[in-house]
This record gives structure tokens, sequence and C-alpha cells, in this order.
């Protein structure tokens, strides 16, 4: 096994479809919150802000890992407002349960299929986890998160955008595995007007984390 698989695979594992599952998240909240020089909440309340979410609304956090957006989302939305957060990894879950905000509740599930009616939400995030979901399959999560949107409700979504350095992009394979080194992060706006979805917006955070901002018109 190479270097950077052995790294990468420390940290998530192979889903049953080929995309990769946080097995580590302690660990990965370790990684993260370095990775962010400090700034980790700054961003996160940012990309909260960016996306519209106010106080009462009902929101969904899709890949929420150990739960970090989810928490600052819950402060957003305030003791009337409620955030759930999903991700397919148990481990996830679980770490994400420890000491949420009461406000907010977790499900193992994956964005392909979420257990939710239509229309449930004011507002979908999701952050640094649509890269671990299978090409093929992210049509199908975006039509998802659509379905649950409630008509007017808005949708961001941030993920890791590849430096253009060679070098550097060599490295972040070695630490985040393949499906980080070559995210077609700017193709995520096609597919959400494919899915039937409003682009509003894009900005970056820091210059490895793009988002983009739309609506369920
Ligand atoms: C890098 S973590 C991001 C966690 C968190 N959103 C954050 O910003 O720190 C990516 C997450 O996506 C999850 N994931 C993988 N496949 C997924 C899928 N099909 N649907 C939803 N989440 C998925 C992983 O289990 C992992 O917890």
């Amino acid at each position: 096994m190479k270097l950077g698989e052995r790294i990468h695979g420390g940290l998530h594992g192979e889903s049953r479809d080929g995309g990769s599952l946080l097995r580590q998240p302690r660990l990965y909240a370790l990684t993260t919150a370095i990775s962010f020089g400090g700034r980790r909440r700054r961003i996160y309340d940012d990309l909260v802000h960016q996306s519209g979410t106010s106080l009462g609304d009902r929101v969904l956090d899709v890949g929420c890992g150990p739960g970090y957006l989810t928490g600052r989302a819950a402060l957003a939305v305030g003791p009337r407002g409620r955030v759930e957060g999903i991700d397919p990894s148990p481990e996830a879950i679980t770490d994400a349960r420890r000491g949420a905000p009461a406000n907010t509740s977790f499900q193992i599930a994956a964005a392909e299929q979420l257990p939710f009616p239509d229309e449930t939400f004011d507002v979908v995030l999701s952050s640094l986890a649509f890269h671990h979901i299978p090409p093929e399959n992210r049509p199908i999560a975006l039509r998802e998160m659509r379905r649950v949107l409630k008509t007017g409700g808005r949708l961001l979504i941030a993920d890791f955008r590849p430096p253009r350095n060679a070098l550097v992009r060599r490295l972040v394979g070695v630490l985040g595995g393949h499906a980080m080194q070559h995210n077609p992060v700017d193709q995520i706006p096609d597919l959400v007007t494919a899915a039937g979805l409003r682009v509003s917006g894009q900005g970056d955070q820091r210059h490895w984390l793009r988002y983009f901002t739309a609506t369920h018109p």
C-alpha cells in the first residue's frame, strides 16, 4: 500500500459503492482544526451566514462528520430552530452526538437517500463532503437535497479546491486521497442546475475552500 493510501486510509474507509467514509472522527476533527489555522470557527460561521440560515430555520447538514458545522448552524437558528446532521459513517455519528447542542440531531444516512419527507428544510448545508460521494452518485445526491428543501429554500455546498501547483497537488493526494487531489469542484454549479436548483452565488474561504449557493425555485 502506498504512503498516501495509508495516511488517507487511516482517517477514511471505503464505502460499498466506492465513496469514502470517515472512520477516525476525533483525529479528523484535530487535523481539520489545524488545517484551518485557527480560523475554522470564523470560516464555518461565514458559510452558515452565506447560506442565509436564520433564527428558527430547520437546517440539514449533509456529510456532517463529527458535526462542527452542524453545531455552528445550531447557534444561528437558535432554540426555536433545529439542525439535523446525516452521515453514512456510524463512527462520525456517534462522535457528533457527544455533547451536541439540544437543537440538533444526527442519523446514519447517505446523501443519495435522505431519510426525510419532501420539502422539510429551509436550508441544506454540506462542507467538505461532496467529493466523498462517488461521482456517478453526485447528481442523485443533489436531487435528494432539492427534494427535501422547501420551495424558496437555500443550498450551500462548500468543497475542497485543489491547488494549481502540481507538487502541492501531489501532496494533497498523499494526505487526502485521490478524490480530494482531483476534485472537480467547479463542476458543482452545473450539477446543481441540472438537479433543478438555481445557482445564486459562489465564493472562496481561504484559497482551498470554494462554496456555491443556490435556491429551490
Ligand atoms: C471530510 S468529512 C467532512 C465533515 C464535515 N462536514 C466537515 O466540514 O468537517 C466528509 C464526510 O462525508 C461523509 N460521506 C462519505 N460519503 C457520503 C455520502 N454518500 N453521503 C453523505 N456523506 C458522506 C464521510 O463519512 C465524512 O464524514
